[in-house]
């Protein structure tokens, strides 16, 4: 989103500055969102309120990385004021010699690469009400991609799944749902624990291992994986965990009557793909960027092979807004949203 394209209060566009601001987005897009919040210049007031609500906020919480940050911010944000004819608030020139003179360590920001990052959903956005009823996650995310077999670090397809979570909260509440399948740091099921599911569990599972029978033996409701699609090797291991999630021999999914169902052949009713009523089957959403074409259709021919069903239903179930606008590196527009279930013969 071009964070001048839509015009916000003073109120809110200070609202996506801060949360930016926790999120650790990057120095361009939280330039950008200061100059809206001061419209069009990055005021004394904006400058302040960096000062004053956000690097405090973050302080005593954060890691040798988020100083490492703030000291990036605060150079950014001196020299974007310098270039036009504001004035630069004496106290931004001593927190940045503060950050300067700190020791950043370097065998500390080595051996622990973590960041402390806070996730903000906005759900008081256009419903007139506080930001008490916000959703705040705080995190601690790797920056290194890989590490951790790219689980200590936040993807966006697990930033899709807790937005679709929060916006379709009735299809979640009061069921067990399981994202064993690569829950990273853990996001997605701090957004099913908020929208009230009776049960959330994260674990490690490698695909490759777990037998059939420990999988059937979990029987959940739901099943959730974000961004789980992209090795081809794994996928063959992948299908076979869902398939037996999703089986009808999985010991009764709490609540459910019929074990299994077709697809769902009228991708125009919405209603059909969200309803959780008592008698429906177990599902799995699964959020994924389409990183290499050939990887994704491989995904799709070992589920056809299988008796899984696979819909995108990106389209239908988008959410009628975004809860992380301010989050201008987030790009939504390349999130697919697929529903599995089982097929029956
Ligand atoms: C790209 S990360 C996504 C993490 C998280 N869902 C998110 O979106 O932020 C992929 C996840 O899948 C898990 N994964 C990949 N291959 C796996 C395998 N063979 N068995 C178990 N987990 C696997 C990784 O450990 C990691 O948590």
């Amino acid at each position: 989103m071009d964070a001048g394209a839509e015009p916000c209060s003073d109120v809110t566009s200070f609202l996506y500055l801060k949360s930016a601001f926790l999120a650790m987005e990057p120095a361009h897009f939280l330039i950008s969102l200061a100059r809206q919040a001061g419209g069009g210049s990055i005021t004394t007031k904006v400058q302040t309120f960096i000062l004053e609500d956000c690097i405090k906020d973050i302080v005593g919480k954060g890691t040798e990385l988020n100083n490492k940050y703030i000291k990036n911010i605060l150079q950014k944000l001196i020299v974007a004021v310098e270039s036009t004819s504001d004035i630069v608030v004496e106290d931004l020139y001593e927190k940045f010699a503060y950050y300067l003179t700190i020791q950043l360590d370097d065998q500390l920001l080595e051996e622990n690469n973590r960041i402390y990052k806070q996730i903000t959903f906005l759900l008081s956005l256009g419903q007139k009400c506080s930001s008490a009823m916000d959703l705040k996650v705080p995190l601690q995310c790797s920056l290194n991609m890989l590490e951790g077999d790219t689980g200590c670090a936040l993807w966006p397809s697990s930033l899709f799944l807790s937005e679709f979570i929060l916006s379709y909260q009735e299809v979640f509440s009061k069921k067990f749902c399981f994202e064993q399948i690569g829950s990273g740091v853990g996001l997605v099921g701090i957004a099913l624990l908020h929208v009230g599911a009776s049960r959330v569990e994260c674990k490690y599972l490698p695909w490759e291992s777990a037998s059939k029978r420990e999988l059937q033996d979990y029987g959940p409701e739901i099943i959730l994986g974000a961004d789980v699609i992209y090795d081809p090797h794994c996928i063959p291991h992948l299908v076979r965990v869902l398939s037996a999630l999703l089986s009808p021999t999985s010991s009764e999914p709490k609540g459910n009557g019929a074990n299994c169902c077709g697809p769902t052949q009228d991708t125009d009713d919405v209603d059909k793909l969200i309803r959780n009523k008592e008698e429906e089957a177990p599902v799995a959403y699964i959020a994924t960027v389409i990183r290499n074409q050939k990887t994704f259709d491989y995904f799709l021919r070992v589920a056809a092979e299988s008796p899984l069903s696979v819909l995108d239903i990106t389209e239908m179930m988008k959410p009628s807004m975004s809860l992380l606008p301010y989050m201008l590196s987030y790009d939504r527009s390349s999130v697919h949203l697929l529903k599995v279930s089982f097929l029956c013969n």
